[in-house]
């Protein structure tokens, strides 16, 4: 089957370890199901894959992907959830030590099919298109449960998003304006803080600029290169949640503002199957739906990747097998 995987990884140049070709089907193991794929998305944690970052050599080759789409051997339309928790974990699975994404240990969802546990599936609501389906997986999940589980805040507070055009944060946009909050968001691109304000942004702002007043939450992943102002723009007693830093990640930690204002920071990470049934329900009854960048053939896989690489992107970027 057509599949988009590494059969080694590039530190310096993620792209030249990229490959779109032919790989075996799936053989899913007792418990697990094979997904005909009808979309899946790209989430940055490809590019990461391809630099070698939670992708040892011995598991190599791998296909990539975390977030797919399609339908099951019953004929089911499915919405894959890409956290799978080891062998007899109970409770939140993104606190499970030996979890894993698709893509890091099990092939993952950027092929004509993937194998996965059976218990990983939850139906597709027919609303939503199989290529909208596909962004929810990742990013959406990830921007729900930062906003609605960790960040505490309430409907009329104000929230920014730093760096609106990643797909964490365009989906943190929506989700945070259809949630009553006030949405401020930063972005060094003149036209995504156009497009932000289009998603429901109240102001954008240039990276790094002095904000017209403090605000009760930050949503980071960026990482280093806005993590000290995502601290300056804190009120006192302010939270911060952070899943990425795509930028790096060795900022001054400003320690002396975090105890002193009595800022909290909280980490986050994908989240669970629960998490990601409600956000398709979410959708489903708001009618709101994911900033798609654009929708490419799987075997055009490659013009994806470098867009992303770029920062050429607002939204997600999906492929149709
Ligand atoms: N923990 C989790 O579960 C989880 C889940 C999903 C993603 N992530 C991580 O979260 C991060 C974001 O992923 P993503 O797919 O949403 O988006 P992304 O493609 O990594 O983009 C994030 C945004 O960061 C901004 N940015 C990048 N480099 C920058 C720099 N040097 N200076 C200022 N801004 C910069 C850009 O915004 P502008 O161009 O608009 O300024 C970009 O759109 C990644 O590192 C990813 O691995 C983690």
């Amino acid at each position: 089957m057509l599949a988009v995987f590494a059969s080694r990884t590039d530190a310096d140049d993620p792209l030249s370890a990229l490959e779109v070709g032919e790989r075996p089907e799936p053989e899913p193991p007792p418990a697990w199901t094979t997904v005909d794929v009808r979309a899946a998305s790209l989430n940055h944690h490809d590019l990461w894959s391809l630099r070698g970052i939670g992708l040892p050599e011995d598991r190599l080759p791998m296909i990539l992907g975390c977030d797919a789409a399609g339908v099951d051997p019953d004929g089911n339309e499915v919405i894959v959830h890409s956290v799978i928790a080891s062998d007899g974990w109970r409770g939140d699975e993104t606190l499970d030590p030996r979890r894993t994404l698709l893509s890091e240990r099990h092939q993952g969802a950027l092929a004509e099919r993937v194998a996965v546990p059976a218990g990983n599936l939850l139906p597709k609501p027919a609303s939503l298109s199989f290529e909208e389906a596909a962004c929810l997986p990742t990013v959406w999940l990830t921007a729900y449960r930062m906003l609605f589980v960790k960040s505490g805040l309430r409907p009329g507070q104000t929230v920014l998003v730093q760096g609106a055009g990643g797909g964490v944060a365009s989906a943190a946009i929506v989700l945070a304006r259809h949630s009553g909050l006030r949405v401020w968001v930063t972005s060094r691109d003149e036209a995504k803080r156009e497009k932000a304000k289009s998603l429901g942004a109240h102001q954008a702002f240039e990276s790094g600029a002095k904000l017209p007043e403090r605000v009760d939450a930050v949503l980071e992943t960026v990482g280093e290169a806005t993590w000290n102002h995502s601290l300056r723009a804190l009120r006192p007693g302010g939270t911060i949640v952070i899943s990425g830093a795509t930028s790096g990640e060795a900022p001054s930690a400003e320690l002396r503002r975090v105890f002193f204002l009595q800022l909290n920071v909280i980490g986050s990470t994908m989240g669970t199957r629960d998490e990601l049934e409600a956000v398709a329900r979410l959708l489903e009854t708001t009618g709101i739906r994911p900033a798609i960048d654009r929708v490419l053939a799987l075997g055009d896989a490659r013009e994806g990747f470098a867009a992303m690489a770029s920062g050429d992107v607002f939204g997600k970027i999906v492929f149709r097998p």
